[in-house]
């Protein structure tokens, strides 16, 4: 099925220069970009998106690192988008990502991993509407 997803590239993305390098990966895979900004998060906003790890023993790092520089966050629509962004990203630990996925490429650290991608259509939902009125979502034009 046709479906979304959010995808964003973290901060140790952007300062490397490679949101195109990534972005090239999403279209030549047929995932389509069909909303797309930059945005430098808060730390209520980071919180709040990442709220489910709330009570994991990690959560201080991630945030810190979330709102240490600007992201680039994406809609990405194609055929069965969230499991292929997922595939595209390769493992969270990036010593654990297999060749040639985005986080072996241009990761450095389980938190310094290069972007983020929904794991379910419920969660997809969710972070989608997070960052994106339904008005600024491009589909099909
Ligand atoms: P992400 O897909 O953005 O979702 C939560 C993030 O927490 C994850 O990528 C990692 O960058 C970070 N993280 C740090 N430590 C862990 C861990 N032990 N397990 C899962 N995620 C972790």
């Amino acid at each position: 099925a046709v479906e979304r997803t959010l995808s964003i590239i973290k901060p140790d993305a952007v300062a490397k220069n490679v949101i195109g390098q990534i972005y090239s990966r999403f279209e030549s895979n047929n995932l389509k970009i069909v909303a797309s900004k930059m945005k430098w998060l808060s730390r209520q906003e980071a919180e709040a998106f990442y709220a489910v790890h709330r009570e994991r023993p990690f959560f201080k790092d991630l945030v810190d690192f979330m709102v240490s520089g600007p992201v680039q966050i994406q809609v990405l629509e194609g055929e069965n988008a969230i499991m292929k962004n997922r595939e595209l990203m390769g493992a969270t630990d990036p010593k654990k990502a297999a060749k040639g996925t985005i986080r072996a490429d241009f990761a450095q650290s389980i938190d310094a991993n290069a972007v983020h991608g929904s794991d379910s259509p419920e969660t997809a939902a969710v972070e989608i509407a997070f960052f994106f009125p339904q008005m600024d979502i491009y589909a099909g034009r």
